[in-house]
């Protein structure tokens, strides 16, 4: 029979890997709380029309990407591409309008994009997805952005820019929608095959395509700043205020669209050069109509989501620190068959005195168990051999310094204890 492999797109994090996850996902942790957001965890799976409705239909996620099935009850689902539009309806389904607002949440977890694979591109990613609801206050956009910066620089990334741009909204995104079409009419011929059918559906696209000759006509193209209304700009300039307050260094990218059309006011991206054509970090911005889309009431909101399989492989390049990798603090060592079953019962009393333990189990050599522990990283050797046995005693190694002492079984995990506090 053919070996299964997991589908394309799609990765096993393993061990060698997973502890930096957990080390980026424990400071997403500690940066919410310092910032005051909540966690939630949300389905994996939707009902396909919050997303259809919520991310717009004529998206690249919408239209090409989404994961999308019927269940046996007949229903169409998808598995999420992203969080915001779930973190809307559950506000929604959960009445969160009666509490303080913004009602300030965050989750983890991995999202669904049928893409083209390539380095930091996958089929499942996970997202990092911090959501401010329920203010229109420019103050919450830069707390935001302010809040995905701070993790990052908690992290150790640097050489990172960060781009922002407003979109407008409903109001005035319609004439510059009508500047854009008179600037991109005359550059037809010029365009990719992509973005001559957005000239229609959605010419603000047109700016977000990465095809060097359509880039080089929007290079010209009109930027959106004089068509805002008074609402939008006065917003816009007291984000970049805010941010430059805060001391925070930021470019704004005329060209800067988003790929979701939730998005009103504030859009921003934070970009890495290690990460060649995917390049985005993290992307965010302010979405004040997405509510009304899905069926709920006006909910002027503001979030951002970063990639932690992208802020890994950023981390990686740049030789960032993630701490020390979880190893045993003890490695128990039987110096022959006989005192296995005894090295076993050490090993959980050990344990259950919250120390990290290991054991062998293949019967190794003593040899071969010193090197397992060295291997693995364990502080201590806890040898149990025949003598000790009669004794009551375990032989206790510190493999940094070479010293060995003998102590009685029960005095071990302290012993342990003193030796770890006294450096
Ligand atoms: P997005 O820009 O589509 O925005 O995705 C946010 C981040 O997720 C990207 O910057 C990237 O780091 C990561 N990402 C996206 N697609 C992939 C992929 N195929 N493989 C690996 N990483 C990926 C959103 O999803 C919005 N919901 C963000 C948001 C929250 N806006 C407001 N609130």
């Amino acid at each position: 029979m053919t070996e299964i492999k997991a589908p394309r797109g799609v990765r096993d994090i393993l061990p060698d890997e997973s502890w930096k996850w957990a080390y980026v996902l424990n400071h997403a942790h500690a940066v919410a709380g310092d910032f005051g957001y909540a966690e939630v965890h949300l389905p994996i799976f939707e009902h396909t029309e919050l997303f259809s409705r919520g991310i717009g239909e004529t998206t690249d996620v919408v239209e090409k990407e989404m994961y999308t099935f019927t269940d046996r009850g007949d229903r169409s689902l998808t598995l999420r591409p992203e969080a915001t539009a779930s973190m809307v309806r559950s506000y929604i389904e959960h009445d969160m309008a009666e509490a303080g607002q913004p009602v300030k949440l965050w989750c983890a977890g991995p999202m669904f994009r049928y893409e083209r694979p390539q380095k930091g591109r996958y089929r499942q990613f996970w997202q990092l997805d911090f959501e401010a609801l329920g203010s229109s206050n420019p103050m919450v956009d830069v707390e935001i952005i302010e809040l995905s910066l701070e993790l990052f620089r908690r992290l150790g990334l640097t050489n990172l820019e960060v781009m922002v741009n407003s979109v407008g909204c409903p109001k005035c995104r319609p004439v510059y929608k009508g500047r854009l079409m008179a600037y991109f009419g005359a550059h037809l011929d010029t365009l990719c095959e992509s973005c001559v059918s957005r000239y229609s559906r959605n010419p603000l696209r047109i700016l977000d395509c990465k095809n060097p000759q359509c880039r080089a006509v929007t290079e010209d193209a009109p930027g959106i700043y004089d068509s805002l209304c008074e609402d939008c700009r006065t917003h816009f300039t007291s984000v970049t205020d805010g941010m430059t307050r805060l001391g925070a260094t930021f470019h704004v990218d005329k060209r800067l669209v988003r790929g979701l059309d939730y998005y009103t006011k504030t859009a921003y991206e934070v970009l890495s050069g290690q990460l060649g054509a995917q390049n985005a970090v993290c992307g965010g911005g302010r979405y004040d109509n997405l509510s009304e889309a899905v069926g709920g009431p006006a909910l002027p909101s503001v979030g951002f989501a970063t990639g932690l399989d992208r802020i890994i492989l950023v981390m990686e390049e740049q030789g960032c620190s993630f701490g020390k990798r979880p190893a045993p603090l003890v490695y128990m060592i039987a110096q022959t068959p006989a005192v296995r079953t005894e090295a076993q019962i050490l090993t959980a009393s050990l344990r259950r005195s919250g120390l990290a333990v290991e054991m062998d189990y293949l019967g190794r050599s003593v040899k071969a168990q010193f090197k397992a522990a060295s291997t693995l990283g364990a502080r201590f050797a806890a040898i149990i051999g025949e003598s000790e046995m009669e004794k009551g005693t375990v032989s206790l190694k510190d493999l940094e310094s070479g010293e060995q002492v003998e102590v009685l079984r029960h005095d071990l995990a302290g012993k342990i204890r003193k030796l770890c506090e006294s450096n």
